[in-house]
């Protein structure tokens, strides 16, 4: 069944709603292809969505890090599960096993949990970040303005 976005998987943080739902549209056409009977095509979207979401997190982790968020290790840990995980999946893959129904159960099942429960836990960490960064940008601007119509 096509996995569908809704109002609870938005963390209100705009790019990453962007990036999970990309995740989400590949998640579907990993089942539309495999609907198909295309494995060769199966295999190249395996591919893409694993590299998508490995890009994905190395973002989270980033943006994680720089707001000092306090579970930034134990959140960079889910990740390294996750992807050890689809990594296996896509070796059986390739080893020339059906596993892309078991994938897509378990991708669908894990996005969904990780977004409204892990990710959701940063955001105001992330978000306050932001803000402070905004802040000084403008503070330094004042600061820049201010001398030039001294
Ligand atoms: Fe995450």
């Amino acid at each position: 069944m096509a996995l569908v976005w809704t109002a609870e998987l938005d963390t209100g943080i705009e790019l990453i709603d962007q990036q999970h739902r990309k995740i989400v549209d590949y998640i579907n056409q990993l089942e539309e292809v495999d609907r198909s009977g295309d494995r060769a095509g199966v295999g190249k979207v395996l591919h893409e969505l694993l590299d998508y979401t490995i890009s994905h997190f190395a973002f989270e982790e980033n943006l994680q890090e720089e707001a000092g968020y306090r579970f930034a290790k134990p959140h960079r840990k889910v990740h390294e599960l996750f992807t050890r995980r689809a990594k296996e999946y896509v070796a059986n893959f390739e080893a020339g096993q059906d596993v892309t129904e078991e994938v897509h159960g378990m991708l669908s099942a894990w996005l969904v949990n990780h977004i409204k429960r892990d990710d959701a836990d940063y955001v105001g960490a992330v978000k306050e970040n932001m803000q402070h960064i905004i802040k000084e940008k403008e503070r330094k601007g004042r600061g820049w303005l201010s001398r030039f119509f001294r």
